[in-house]
Order: structure tokens, then C-alpha cells, then sequence
């Protein structure tokens, strides 16, 4: 069974899409099957990963994109799957492993228009088709908004883990609290739902510092989100093997830079030829391989 992970925070513009595409591309590099599914109406990562001439076409066209699964006799899951997403503007492919679902504007649709059947929340419906495809993969990833509203349920409600991004700042810290209160509100809510097969209902087992200035000292923010951290583990509101992950990244313009240039940042600096150890591609491959070494301690 693959990992199934959420990163999420209540705060938006924290790192959340910049950490997902790049630990996707680093776990790709390190020979995982990944698969990246976007649950953000924003887009970020669809455009980011398929490069806005090509995920123009596919907004303009309203089909091929995730909410499509939920209108009645369209498209399923599988068939949504981008192979290989990473392309050069020739076509050929960049990063063989990592795969998209990707989203598009009319997403936002799920949170109004679209009539929910109690009996069958738009969750259920996702899990049920996710299920038809994720034996294919060591890694399933969702890119989440700022909030557990109906597109990030079907990430939370699918994930087994949950990371949370976080800067060295207050507002952070406030938006873990407000997310731990949601998400245990929504897994009483969706208990029913669940089967066994789907494994345990998705915890907190890490947060990971974004965007770390240099020559700043970040003691303090990680001092107070490592309280709060203890406070909910010894609530048993985050899982016992949660911990503020040595891996932590840096502030780096390339990270901005790789969204423009539509790559993730392993492989503009593989462009360049650039020795990656001290740099923010070695931030993201030691997060990739601390995520991996991670599960040894569930
Ligand atoms: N390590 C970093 N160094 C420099 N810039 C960064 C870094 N991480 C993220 N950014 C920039 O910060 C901004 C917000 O990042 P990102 O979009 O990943 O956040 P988010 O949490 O997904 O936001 P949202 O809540 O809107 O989905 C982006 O412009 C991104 O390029
Ligand atoms: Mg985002």
C-alpha cells in the first residue's frame, strides 16, 4: 500500500505547494513512484508541474481535470492521470515516476454548486476511485488549500499522514492549532465512512520549517511550536511519533524562480550543474529522505 500524505496548515502561503512539488520530484529522483494529486482551485501545482500554454488548454476545455469525477457518468480517477507530468517544450520527459492529477479553476464548484448526497460525500466517492489506481504507487501526494473544506476532504479523508509546513512565525503556529481542532472535527464527522481496508484516519506526524532566512535564528518560533507539538501529543491529538523535522529549507530564489521556469528545483539546478549539498535542492532531498526514513518509526 502506497503512503497517502496531506500538507496542510491553516495558514495560507506557508510552503505548502513549493514542498510538495519539490519532495514529489526529489522522491521521482530517488527512484519512488509518485503520484501528485491537486486539491488547490488555485492551481498552483498544475500549472507549476504541466506549465500554463498546456494547463491553459485543459482549463479552457473544463474536462480532464479532477472535478470532472464529480459529474455523473464523465471520468474517473484513472483516467484524469498525467504519466510522467514533467515535459521539456519538445515533449519529451524529464522526470520518469512522477504523475499529476491535476486541477483547474472549475474545482471551486465542489465547495458551491455541486449538490453533496449525504449518504455519499464527494470523499467517499474519490476515495472509492483512488483505490482503483494506488497499488501502482510508493508515494500519493495532495496538495491541499488553506482549510478542510470539501476538495481538501478527499486528500485528508484519503491520507494516512499529515505534515505540516510551517515559517518561523506566530501566524504558523496559529494555523496548526486551528488545523488540529478541524481536522479531529472532521474525522469524527467522516468516522462512519471509513473501512479497514483505507488504514488509520490521517495524524500529524511532522512539521516542517519553510523558507528559513539566512543568518536568522529561528530558536524561538521552533522552541514554541515544539511546545505546542508536546501539548498535543500528550492530548493524543497528533500521532506519538510526530516531531519537528530536522530537514528545514531554506530561503532561496530559485524556489520562486522553478515556478516561472515550470520545473521543481532538483532539476533547473541539475541544469545548471550545480553541487547541490549546500543549497536548497540538498534542503528538499534531506527532507524527501528523512520523509522516507519517517515510516521506520510509526
Ligand atoms: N523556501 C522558499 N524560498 C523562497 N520562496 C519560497 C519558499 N517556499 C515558498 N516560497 C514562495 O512563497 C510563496 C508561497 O508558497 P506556496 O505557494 O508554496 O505556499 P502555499 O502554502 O501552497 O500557499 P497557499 O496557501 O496559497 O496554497 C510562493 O511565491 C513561493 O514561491
Ligand atoms: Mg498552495
Amino acid at each position: 500500500m502506497p503512503r497517502k500524505i496531506s500538507f496542510l496548515n491553516y495558514k495560507g502561503g506557508v510552503g505548502k505547494t513549493s514542498l510538495i512539488v519539490n519532495t514529489a520530484a526529489c522522491l521521482a529522483r530517488l527512484g519512488k513512484r509518485v503520484l501528485l494529486l491537486d486539491f488547490d482551485t488555485q492551481s498552483n501545482a498544475s500549472i507549476w508541474l504541466m506549465r500554463l500554454e498546456r494547463w491553459n488548454k485543459l482549463n479552457a476545455d473544463g474536462t480532464g481535470a479532477i472535478y470532472s469525477i464529480f459529474e455523473p457518468g464523465r471520468v474517473q480517477v484513472k483516467d484524469l492521470v498525467i504519466r510522467d507530468v514533467l515535459e521539456n517544450k519538445d515533449g519529451e520527459k524529464l522526470l520518469p515516476g512522477l504523475d499529476l492529477v491535476p486541477t483547474t479553476f472549475n474545482l471551486v464548484d465542489l465547495e458551491g454548486e455541486y449538490r453533496s448526497d449525504a449518504k455519499r460525500p464527494a470523499y467517499v466517492l474519490f476515495q472509492e476511485q483512488l483505490a482503483a489506481i494506488e497499488h501502482g504507487y510508493d508515494f500519493i501526494l495532495f496538495d491541499c488549500p488553506p482549510n478542510i473544506l470539501r476538495a481538501s476532504q478527499c486528500g485528508v479523508f484519503c491520507s494516512n499522514e499529515i505534515y505540516v509546513p510551517a515559517n518561523p512565525d506566530a501566524l504558523s503556529l496559529i494555523g496548526f492549532t486551528l488545523l488540529i481542532d478541524k481536522l479531529h472535527k472532521f474525522h469524527a464527522l467522516s468516522a462512519s465512512f471509513r473501512r479497514s481496508t483505507m488504514g488509520p484516519a490521517a495524524q500529524v506526524q511532522g512539521v516542517i520549517m519553510n523558507a528559513i532566512k539566512a543568518g536568522s535564528d529561528i530558536e524561538v518560533p521552533k522552541m514554541r511550536m515544539q511546545l505546542r507539538l508536546n501539548q498535543f501529543k500528550s492530548a493524543r491529538r497528533v500521532a506519538a511519533t510526530a516531531r519537528i523535522f530536522d530537514a528545514q529549507i531554506r530561503d532561496a530564489m530559485i524556489v520562486r524562480r522553478a515556478v516561472t521556469l515550470g520545473l521543481p528545483v532538483n532539476l533547473v539546478a541539475h541544469d545548471a550543474g550545480a553541487n547541490d549539498n549546500d543549497t536548497v535542492v540538498g534542503d528538499y532531498r534531506k527532507l524527501a529522505t528523512e520523509l522516507i526514513h519517517h515510516a521506520d518509526t510509526f
